[in-house]
């Protein structure tokens, strides 16, 4: 008999990771090197952006000569004062497109925390957050593990490159069969990697005003944007927020630093930042982190040319990336932002089933020993897209993983 407790059991008998997921830990020991390991595996299925991380680790060992005393102390669980400060003025300058204050502020371990701290202030066990697809496939842990709240996809068409319309909100909305409390959209998104306009933000902030919703904007990829969009915040869309409009960030992606474990919540209603305070204490932002980051973006020559760099090499990457699709005839959705782009290889599958999507992406790991995000993960409504990501791994290997591809696809007959 166990004596452990129910929800442990829940936690204990809930899906483990992702497949690829799963695949991809069994494999990084092993990665490709081209002298030592050159049939090494090669992961392009992990949303990160390395390529400047040896650039920022500098920068931070630099801040980290003098850190004070003063951060081995407590603090407010949402970020010291000063941390706070230093973000708003870098944040609303970076990419809110307009001053936001301190107060305004939240800072915890990480978006995901974020995320999960701000839905236990939005939404009650079981009622529904509309999200729509294709996604990022954290939000279903995110929202459901320990918020319970049911997650309700808004299938976007592939045809037109996943175009999102108010309608087919209305219909998610309408057939839920749930109480809908709010919807979560992302701004670049990830998978696609695309940049919404400023007409298009307007008209999701109306639909969630008529509909009576919050609307939470994950901008995560805000400064990793390259493409011919430039990135719009929902910040600058209104004077105010309101009590009703939210938007999570974090250092993961745009720094590529994930492990800092630092996220930031932007709300102007101030009994949403009340009660992230109150759980925040389980999941804060360490001191230390908190001190290198705020010298970091007070440092605004060198956090510009940080980002300046970071965005030229993406785009670098992108083009490198893309070009090869080309090379290979692999139709992909074109982006603007983030790390990755969404390959359409829904001609390679041997019927249009999840099955053949999930055989495809086996292939692909077994015999070219690559791994890509299966489009079921991005919760994509239909089989035989996958996400390549291209910012984890050196161009050289960007090559060596897209010749594998280009074999295992040449085999199947359909190239
Ligand atoms: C859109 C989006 N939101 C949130 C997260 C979670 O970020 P963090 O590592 O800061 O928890 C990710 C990570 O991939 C993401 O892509």
């Amino acid at each position: 008999m166990s004596t452990l407790s129910r929800r442990a059991h829940t936690l204990i008998d809930s899906p483990a990771l992702a497949g690829y997921l799963i695949e991809h830990f069994a494999r990084a020991g092993e990665p490709w090197e081209p002298s030592t390991r050159p049939d090494g595996y090669i992961a392009l299925c992990i949303a990160e952006n390395k390529l400047l991380a040896d650039d920022l680790a500098g920068l931070l060992a630099g801040y980290a000569r003098h850190v004070p005393a003063t951060v081995l102390g407590y603090d407010m669980m949402i970020g010291s004062l000063a941390f706070r400060e230093q973000l708003a003025a870098f944040m609303s300058r970076a990419f809110l497109g307009r001053a936001i204050a301190a107060e305004q502020l939240a800072v915890v371990a990480g978006a995901g925390v974020v995320l999960e701290l701000l839905f236990y202030a939005l939404a009650d066990e079981g009622e529904g957050v509309l999200v729509p697809t294709p996604s990022y496939a954290g939000f279903w842990p995110d929202l459901q593990l320990r918020d319970r709240l049911s997650l309700v996809p808004v299938d976007c068409p592939s045809a037109g490159g996943f175009p999102l319309t108010t309608a087919a909100l209305d219909a998610a909305m309408d057939g839920a069969g749930v109480p809908v409390r709010a919807l979560l959209f992302t701004t670049p998104n990830n998978p696609l990697g695309r940049v919404y306009q400023r007409e298009e933000l307007r008209a999701i902030l109306a639909w969630s005003e008529r509909r009576g919703i919050h609307v939470v904007f994950d901008e995560i990829y805000a400064l990793s944007v390259f493409g011919e969009r430039s990135f719009v915040s929902a910040a600058s869309l209104r004077p105010s927020l309101g009590e009703q409009v939210h938007i999570v960030w974090a250092f993961s992606k745009d720094f590529g630093a994930s492990g800092l474990r630092c996220g930031v919540l932007v709300s102007e209603n101030q009994r949403v930042i009340q009660v992230v305070d109150q759980l925040a204490y389980w999941s804060a932002c360490s001191g230390h982190t908190q001190h290198l980051l705020g010298q970091l973006v007070a440092d605004t020559e060198v956090v510009d040319g940080w980002i300046d760099r970071m965005r030229a090499s993406l785009r670098h990457a992108c083009a490198h990336v893309t070009a090869r699709l080309e090379a290979l005839g692999i139709p992909y959705v074109p982006a603007d932002a983030g790390f990755f782009v969404v390959c359409d290889l829904r001609r390679y599958l041997d019927a249009p089933t999840w099955a053949a999507e999930h055989a495809l992406w086996r292939r692909l790991v077994d015999e070219a020993n690559v791994n890509l995000t299966p489009g079921q993960a991005c919760r994509i409504s239909e089989p035989g897209f996958f996400r390549l990501c291209y910012a984890a791994v050196p161009a050289a290997a960007i090559d060596v993983a897209l010749a594998r591809i280009g074999d295992v696809l040449g085999r199947s007959g359909r190239a």
